[in-house]
């Protein structure tokens, strides 16, 4: 995290990594967003995933879940794959241990016998903590690749390959482009809570580095930039100030209306998709998308 802070809080603009979001009160606080009206990606996804889990899990006998927060989403597949009897281990990753923790208590009373291993870390370092194993659904749901810059979304999907096997599969969600205004809505919603999430990230740092951030001198702020085809997510600062963080050996100073920027969640195209995939040499077996077309759940075997 200090290393992390470090580089991003130096560069122009300023930057913090999206997974400082999560720590349980983060996590809490994206479950929050995931039952906002204006916030549609985990809904449609749900519909997707409610309507074609057999289909997707089929063959499968483990899942791997990347990015599994409280699991809410996969309950689904997990339901499809114990119903045909199938389901062997369930394997949830995830950056906050408090939740790796809850979906492994939780799962294993659900589910008798099923041996949940669960993994703590992130995507760039812990990869390699995914046990071996074959049949494996890998599962990289809720939009979270569109938190990746491109480059590093070719490498991320290229490692997941690199771990499949030939019976492994791959289950990705991926949101969609559409109109500003839904977009806009969705990462800026009227009860606020998205904007409470994006000034979590200033409490994590506080807590993890010693720091001094007010977050109630930072104003929330989610614009659709349509040429990189993604929402930002910024903090923009209301008044100068500077912040101390002791744990980074830092002192940062922002500007009245410096905007630092704390996440990008980028939106595609089906076909964009499919071409990221097989760039990764994943071959699209199906692309499933909600009656609106505003979500897409992609399937994809090693090529
Ligand atoms: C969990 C990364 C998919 O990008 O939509 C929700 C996070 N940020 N509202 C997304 C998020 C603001 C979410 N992901």
């Amino acid at each position: 995290m200090a290393a992390d802070a470090r580089e991003g809080l130096s560069r122009s603009p300023k930057e913090l990594a999206p997974k400082y979001f999560y720590d349980e009160r983060g996590s809490e606080l994206f479950d929050r967003i995931t039952a906002l009206p204006e916030y549609y990606p985990t809904r449609c996804e749900r519909a997707i995933l409610n309507r074609h889990a057999p289909e997707i899990v089929e063959g499968m006998e483990e899942l791997v879940e990347l990015g599994s927060g409280t699991a809410s989403k996969t309950r689904a597949l997990l339901y499809a794959m114990a119903g045909v009897g199938s389901l062997r281990r369930y394997v949830p990753f995830d950056v906050d241990g408090s939740v790796v923790a809850l979906c492994e208590e939780e799962l294993t009373e659900l589910y008798p016998g099923l041996v949940v291993h669960g993994v703590v870390g992130d995507f760039e370092h812990d990869l390699g903590k995914i046990p071996p194993g074959e049949r494996r659904l890998f599962a990289f749901l809720g939009g979270t690749i569109g938190n990746f810059h491109e480059g590093e979304r070719a490498d991320f999907l290229t490692r997941i390959r690199a771990l499949m096997g030939a019976t492994d599969r791959l289950v990705l969600g991926a949101d969609l482009v559409k109109d500003r205004g839904t977009l806009e809505a969705a990462y800026d919603d009227s009860e606020g809570v998205t904007a409470e999430f994006n000034r979590n990230v200033l409490r994590v740092l506080n807590d993890g580095l010693g720091a001094d951030f007010d977050p109630e001198s930072f104003d929330h702020v989610a614009r659709w930039v349509a040429p990189c085809s993604r929402i930002e997510m910024l903090l923009r600062s209301v008044r100068e100030q500077t912040v101390s963080i002791p744990g980074a050996e830092l002192e940062v100073s922002f500007a009245e209306g410096e905007e630092m920027r704390t996440e990008i969640s980028t939106k595609f195209t089906p076909a964009r998709i499919e071409a990221e995939l097989a760039n990764a040499g994943l071959a699209l077996e199906r692309q499933l998308t909600d009656p609106d077309g505003l979500f897409a759940v992609s399937v994809a075997a090693p090529k």
